[in-house]
């Protein structure tokens, strides 16, 4: 696991998007593997620019998201599709039927989540993956638990990561208490992967990701396992 220091949140979210936008223009019909959560969003941006100035190219581009909420409605503001679209998708070249993201409204979740597993290998895997952390060391949804589920599951959501993700649920809106993520497995099996990690509330399990033994109870722990993984992390979640 390799770990690139930056100074500003600004800095580390430009060589994120550097590093998507080298896997683009090597591959122009690379299959890009998406997170949400604040994380990435100053990476999405930066992205958004290079595409507007002719740097980058999305017209061939796939994209896999990591998880959605269960159940969400696709046209909810809150589910992670919404998010994509707004954050992305809607500012760049990509043709929509070639975004993916878990059907947070399908009837049987388990379905879905087989269809979705069969997806990404029909699509011939990730090329490159982005990562963000939970306060937990949660990955997509996959939360601290004796065991881990490899491929893509409905699971439910602890009650950390409802608290960490209420702040943009209103009053009125119920959150979801359970996801659909792909699983350790699904992450494992991208070719490249790289995690963000960003602020001082992040410290904590930074510290964890870098210091303790691989262990299901910090998921972020098994990316040590995986070949080609890079931690890009600002100064305020890396300290000295
Ligand atoms: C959610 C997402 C994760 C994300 C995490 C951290 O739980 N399912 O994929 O990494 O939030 O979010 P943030 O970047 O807002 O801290």
């Amino acid at each position: 696991m390799k770990i690139l220091k930056f100074s500003t949140y600004e800095e580390m979210s430009s060589a994120a998007a550097d590093i998507f936008a080298k896997q683009i223009n090597i591959k122009n019909d690379s299959v890009l593997g998406l997170a949400t959560g604040s994380t990435p969003i100053g990476m999405y941006q930066k992205l958004a620019e290079m595409n507007k100035s002719g740097m980058i190219d999305f017209s061939k581009i796939k994209t896999v998201n990591l998880d959605e909420y269960y159940p969400i409605s696709p046209e909810n503001n809150q589910s992670y599709r919404y998010f994509m679209n707004d954050n992305l998708f809607n500012h760049i070249n990509i043709d929509k039927d070639n975004t993916y993201v878990p059907n947070g409204s399908a009837e049987d979740a388990d379905e879905e989540c087989r269809k979705y597993e069969e997806l990404i290998k029909k699509l011939g895997g990730i090329d490159l993956q982005v990562l963000g952390i939970g306060h937990n060391g949660h990955i997509g949804f996959n939360e601290p638990e004796e065991s881990l589920y490899l491929y893509t599951h409905k699971t439910g959501l602890t009650e950390s990561t409802m608290a960490a993700n209420a702040r943009f649920f209103s009053e009125d809106e119920v959150m979801p208490n359970a996801a659909l993520t792909m699983g350790m497995g699904t992450i494992f099996n991208a070719k490249k992967i790289i995690l963000l990690v960003s602020g001082k509330s992040k410290r904590e399990v930074f510290k964890q990701l870098v210091t303790d033994r691989i262990s299901t109870s910090c998921p972020a722990t098994l990316l040590k396992l995986h070949p080609n993984v890079t931690v890009l992390c600002d100064s305020e979640a890396c300290g000295e």
